[in-house]
């Protein structure tokens, strides 16, 4: 597929069952792969804090940080949507939102934001949805959130814990966003919001279920230092290029050959 990939296109992917493959990039040249390999949706995510800039977690990532990394995604590929994380404390208030989700579409060159929350949050992704800021939603493990959780856990395993992530997933589409990351969520779960909300639902240790997949570019190609994570695989290790890998990838998703059993979570 050589046209643009806008929203439209990933609501119809969703409509005819075709699964979309999303995957993080943090500068021009691996932007560029990623376009040539196939890629549907290029997330420009705050992961970099930790595989790019070597710190402990996200947190320490600024607007600065999004914009210009979000700017160098941008000039390297023409065709998939660009979506820009905004980082920890940049969306505290709806007005600090729309400033710095402003500032990724405006100078970054960003087609969508994505912010961590649930309930919390449903009043600032409509501030932001009503302004012309089309907003991607992120649920299950927040990992801006990880000194509040206790560590980087599975999310949903109680019944209590699994409602309130699908009622917080109908207020966030509600609210107005035209997307929805799910992440280290028990399989089961994910399906059952997959199917219950109209918008795509992207899984990240989050099952077969979803309608599309999302995966940190250093994991797939085995370049993250210390421990990957379970849900994550080597595309690298059958490849012969990072280009190569990247295409594995998105056949993969596109085939539903990834994830498979062994990176699911009960
Ligand atoms: O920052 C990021 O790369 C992300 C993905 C893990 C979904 O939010």
């Amino acid at each position: 597929m050589n046209s643009k990939t806008t929203i439209s296109t990933l609501d119809r992917m969703k409509a005819e069952g075709r699964k979309i493959a999303v995957l993080t990039a943090y500068d021009a040249g691996f932007a560029r792969l990623a376009e040539a390999a196939g890629v549907d949706v290029v997330l420009v995510g705050d992961s970099l804090g930790m595989v790019v800039q070597g710190q402990e977690s996200t947190l320490p990532v600024t607007v600065e940080d999004m914009v210009y990394h979000t700017a160098m995604v941008k000039r390297g590929c023409s065709r998939p949507l660009i979506v820009a994380d905004m980082p920890f404390m940049s969306h505290g208030t709806p007005r600090q939102a729309l400033d710095n989700a402003g500032r990724l579409m405006k100078e970054g060159g960003a087609h969508m934001v994505k912010l961590e929350g649930g309930h919390a949050q449903v009043e600032t992704v409509k501030h932001l949805t009503d302004r012309a800021v089309p907003v991607c939603a992120h649920l299950g493990l927040l990992p801006q959130s990880i000194h509040q959780l206790g560590g980087y856990k599975v999310q949903g395993r109680d019944s209590r814990s699994a409602e309130r992530i699908l009622s917080d997933a109908h207020e966030l589409q509600d609210a107005g966003a035209q997307m929805l990351v799910l992440e280290c969520v028990p399989e089961l779960l994910a399906r059952e919001i997959s199917l219950a909300l109209d918008i795509p639902v992207i899984g990240i240790g989050a099952g077969r279920g979803c309608d599309g997949q999302v995966l940190v570019l250093h994991d797939m190609l085995g370049i993250t230092p210390g421990k990957v994570p379970s849900f994550s695989r080597n595309f690298m290790a059958e490849a012969d290029s990072i280009e190569g890998a990247i295409r594995a990838y998105v056949e993969a998703v596109h085939d539903e050959r990834f994830p498979a059993e062994e990176h699911c979570f009960r």
